[in-house]
């Protein structure tokens, strides 16, 4: 690396750059489908009490071991454990960041797709059937959802090339307030349309009835997948803020602006999709097929497709970016590559890992493992295994074999701040998120 100096350059860069790697697709497509596929409010309770127990005493957990030792995942169990073995644990984050990029690349290439239909007028003047052959055909081919695959990987490669400071934090700092403006500009659109009462009442009002006990365990899998606990990913970008910042002020932001912006995708969704007749349990077709049927059905219809696919890739891009950090803050300070080669070695790496995910969608789709198509597979083995495995052997680290009294310091900055909630944390890191942790896990094996 340059002289640039380790971290990023203020605390505001640094919620800015870990809040664009939480809020994400996860967050604007996952989310709402997911409220959708499980009835709505109660889905919503559920994982808010998630995000708000486990989420925020986890994001710290990941920020203390990357702070604390000022290095990328594998360095830093390296340099916090005693023993050697740890490191198997920045391993292991290594494989689950470059599984879950190789998948998320292919959704996030897809908006790049949309922009172009949208801003092309290819949306505008479809039937229903139409709008839904348009998403087929896209995404069964093989050329353009590559293409757009690799467009993706090369934009988010270039921000990393300009470094920690100049491109991650800069690039956040302007995309983030951007995402913000674009989404309370959606949101105002959405709570003016004729059904608008009907979406917030689906997104507000929890009917328990409706909540199976899948839908809790896919709320608690939400929070972890929409925070990015459990890849290290936080452990990164932990190590890039100042030993100033409050740990506990810093997660809590993260973890407030992941939730809002789910919710307000949810209240930009909602009300459109009942104002235009459309199934709210359509899935994770909901924001490619739903919501051009419903752009199509309103005035200036065109203008906010183009605005919300826009917003969609913003998101995705920090994330990707977050994603991708993990892996070049590793080549960079444990091989000694620079960051350009870093960056283009490991989106090439993703790039051969990710096209098939791609493929799966076409001509690989008969192509099956478990039952599963290559997508699926990745997206499934990350969120309900490798993720809470992580996050499990990340607790059991900090939680059992790291001296408590070095956790307590690093989160009070050295005694500076008070630490009046840290026994509380503490034991949501002891003894809480193991055990909900065990229990998301072996609930997805018995399943
Ligand atoms: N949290 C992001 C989202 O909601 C996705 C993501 C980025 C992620 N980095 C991650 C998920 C690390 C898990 C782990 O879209």
């Amino acid at each position: 690396m340059g002289k640039e100096q380790r971290g990023f350059s203020s605390s505001l860069g640094a919620i800015m750059a870990a809040a664009g790697g939480a809020i994400g697709l996860g967050n604007i497509w996952r989310y709402p489908y997911m409220l959708g596929e499980n009835g709505g409010g109660a889905f919503l309770l559920a994982n808010m009490f998630f995000v708000l127990a486990f989420g925020i005493p986890l994001i710290m957990s990941e920020f203390v071991i990357g702070r604390r030792s000022q290095s990328n995942v594998v360095g830093a169990y390296r340099k916090l454990g005693k023993k050697k073995g740890w490191t198997i644990i920045g391993y292991f984050s290594l494989i689950s960041a470059l599984l879950i990029y190789a998948f998320y690349s292919v959704v996030s290439g897809w908006t790049l797709n949309y922009i172009v239909l949208a801003c092309t007028n290819k949306l505008s003047g479809l039937s229903p059937e139409q709008v839904t052959e348009t998403f087929t055909t896209f995404t069964t081919g093989t050329f353009w959802p590559v293409f757009y695959q690799l467009l993706f990987l090369i934009m988010t490669a270039l921000v990393i090339t300009f470094g920690v400071q100049k491109g991650i934090e800069k690039v956040s700092k302007v995309l983030m307030p951007m995402l913000f403006l674009l989404l309370l500009f959606m949101c105002i659109r959405s709570l003016t349309l004729p059904a608008a009462k009907q979406g917030l009442h689906f997104i507000f009002h929890p009917d328990f009835s409706k909540l199976k006990m899948s839908g809790v365990l896919d709320a608690l899998g939400q929070s972890f997948f929409s925070l990015s606990i459990g890849v290290g990913a936080m452990v990164t970008y932990g190590s890039y803020t100042s030993k100033e910042d409050s740990i506990f002020k810093t997660s809590t932001w993260i973890a407030v602006c992941d939730l809002l912006v789910a919710v307000a995708a949810g209240v930009v969704i909602f009300p459109a999709v009942f104002s235009f007749g459309m199934d709210p349990a359509s899935g994770p077709e909901l924001v490619y097929v739903v919501l051009p049927n419903v752009f199509n059905s309103m005035p200036a219809g065109t203008l906010f497709a183009v605005i919300f696919f826009v917003l969609l890739s913003i998101a995705a891009l920090t994330s990707t970016i977050s994603l991708q950090e993990i892996l070049v803050a590793y080549t960079v300070e444990e091989r000694q590559w620079n960051r350009r080669k870093s960056s283009i070695i490991s989106m090439l790496v993703i790039f051969a890992v990710g096209i098939f995910c791609t493929l799966s969608f076409g001509p690989l789709s008969n192509f099956k493992i478990f039952g599963f198509t290559i997508f699926d597979l990745f997206d499934h083995v990350t969120a309900s295994y490798l993720l809470p495995i992580g996050t499990l052997a990340m607790t059991i680290f900090l939680g059992w074999f790291y001296p408590k009294a070095e956790v307590k310091d690093e989160i009070t900055n050295g005694g500076a701040l008070k630490g009046n909630l840290f026994e509380l944390y503490y034991f949501i890191l002891r003894y809480a998120a193991p055990i909900a942790l065990v229990i998301i896990i072996v609930s997805g094996i018995v399943e």
